[in-house]
């Protein structure tokens, strides 16, 4: 029997290098983690391999992403558990497992899913093998899930972002489902309310090689009065840096150069820890990470943005040039009805100080029309904002009522034409903001991390700058995942066309 390896007894740094086919299944599961989700890993493995046996070929799994790049980073966990248990990877029309990781920050989110959803269960009534799965931000919402077992009995399997690390064990019980008389699976869900839990150490499949997030911290304390994401994603939780500086050793060992440090406000991190550490100080022993070229990090909340931050990053060569500071609204009065906790006036002498410290830093922005009580005199106020500040780029949003949270309660709702109207009239004055602030560039040079082959265009590989700007030029694709010099010659508006300099 010394042929199998008991998991329960390997170290944690040493789970990735076991081979699953020597894993022992025919024991209890480990009740430690991340032991218990390798062991679940191996008895799926055993499974996807009969199930392709009976099929005569190999099984593919297929993984849409919705939102923000905290679930794209989930998604490449997702990807990492589908692909160590055996499958390959398809569309959704060829795969025999598709997951939706769903987002429900705005309705428009939750729609798109429910529209996925009639389109794949076409395939499942042609192939009725299929496995369905459903998980994410829209999967802690109570009504969501009922509704999913009422309209959509065809779902296989329903998780929620508290409980993702045990993916492998939800799988392997969704290929175990117990069948009723007319052959069809039942749904297994399994839904947490909270999870003070970080387990990490599973495997992640980056969609580049050369870059990758990490998760920093989970959840988000502030319950701005129009998020859901308090409530789907729990109470802030903060990695320990010990363990976040291991995780980006380990990926810098793995062809990593570029990083993208993720939370939903990194500036509160490391302040519940025991020991507790500031984001600025994570930053700076992140930077000693050798291999790692370029930092990048997602979401700032401008009322905690530290005088010690902007000194990191203007001292800084490996902290990319771009700041991420969601402004949501220009008016003091709308952004304490948000529960903002800043003012307008205070956003403006931030970004100053931002600017001034680092001359040649990107700053780019969400800002929400509609939100109950806005009047155009309150969107005045954020254009003023904008032109101000002069954002590099701004995501706009239509307000979308979420129920629970505090907005959705409120009594002056504003109707849908007139926040289209304030909209439109801000969108204009974003884009010709950005439209400036980027043709201000042409003519420069700047380094380029190559991505890959441009979608429209394969003679053009696309780049992006350490602003986070896209830049398009004529190059061989042996540069993909390299740093190059590009001189941008023209801006279209959001990006620039380029051509690469000698070396
Ligand atoms: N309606 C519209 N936009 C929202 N956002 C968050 N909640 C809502 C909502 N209810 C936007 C905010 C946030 C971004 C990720 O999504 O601008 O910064
Ligand atoms: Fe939502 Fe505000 Fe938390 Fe961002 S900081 S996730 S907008 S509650």
């Amino acid at each position: 029997m010394d042929f199998y390896v008991d998991i329960k007894n390997i170290e944690t740094e040493e789970l990735k290098h076991v081979d699953l086919d020597r894993v022992n299944v025919n024991c209890s599961p480990p009740v430690f983690e991340p032991q218990r989700q390798y062991y679940f890993m191996a008895k799926c493995r055993q499974i996807v391999k009969s199930e392709g046996e009976r099929l005569g070929r190999p099984l593919y799994a297929c993984i849409h992403t919705f939102g923000c790049q905290m679930n794209a980073r989930d998604s490449e966990k997702l990807s990492g558990i589908l692909h160590e248990v055996g499958y390959g990877t398809a569309g959704e029309e060829e795969a025999d497992f598709v997951i939706y990781n769903t987002c429900t920050v705005r309705d428009n989110a939750n729609q798109r899913v429910y529209g996925r959803l009639g389109v794949v269960n076409g395939c499942k009534r042609r192939n009725p093998h299929i496995r369905i799965a459903l998980c994410g931000c829209m999967m802690q919402e109570p009504s969501v899930v009922e509704k999913i077992k009422k309209s959509y009995p065809f779902v296989d399997l329903v998780f929620g972002t508290h409980n993702i690390y045990t993916f492998a064990e939800l799988l392997y019980r969704c290929l175990t489902a117990e069948r009723d008389a007319a052959g069809h699976a039942r749904m297994v869900t399994d839904i947490w309310q909270e999870t003070d839990a970080v387990v990490e150490d599973l495997p992640a499949e980056r969609k580049y090689p050369f870059k990758s997030g990490i998760n920093i911290m989970y959840g988000c304390n502030n319950f701005c009065s129009y998020c859901i994401v308090p409530y789907v994603r729990g109470r802030e939780r903060s990695r320990e840096p010990a363990d976040i500086v291991r995780e980006i050793t380990e990926l810098a060992a793995d062809g990593v150069t570029e990083i993208m440090l993720l939370g939903q406000n990194v500036n509160s991190y490391g302040k519940n820890l025991g020991r507790p550490v500031s984001f600025a100080q994570l930053l700076r022993e992140v930077e000693r990470v050798e291999g790692i070229r370029r930092i990048r990090f997602m979401t700032s909340h401008p009322k905690d943005l530290s005088d010690e931050l902007i000194a990191v990053m203007a001292d800084s060569h490996k902290i990319c040039r771009h700041l991420h500071l969601p402004l949501q609204s220009g008016s003091t009065r709308i952004l304490q009805a948000m529960n903002r906790r800043y003012t307008k006036e205070q956003y403006l002498t931030l970004a100053e100080k931002i600017r001034r410290a680092i001359p040649d830093i990107s700053v780019t922005t969400d800002i929400i029309v509609g939100f109950p009580g806005e009047t155009p005199a309150d969107v005045d106020e954020t254009i003023d904002v904008v032109r101000r500040v002069g954002f590099d780029n701004a995501f706009t949003f239509l307000y979308s009522k979420r129920t629970g949270t505090p907005a959705a309660a409120m009594e002056n709702q504003v109707p849908e034409d007139v926040a289209k109207r304030g909209f439109d009239k801000l969108l204009q004055v974003v884009q010709d903001t950005a439209r400036a602030r980027a043709a201000g560039r042409e003519g420069q040079s700047a380094e380029a991390l190559v991505e890959e082959v441009n979608s429209h265009d394969d003679r053009l590989l696309t780049g992006r700058l350490s602003n986070n700007m896209l830049v398009h030029f004529p190059g061989s694709p042996d540069l993909i995942g390299q740093y190059v010099n590009v001189r941008l010659e023209t801006c279209r508006g959001f990006y620039y066309m380029g051509q690469i300099l000698e070396k």
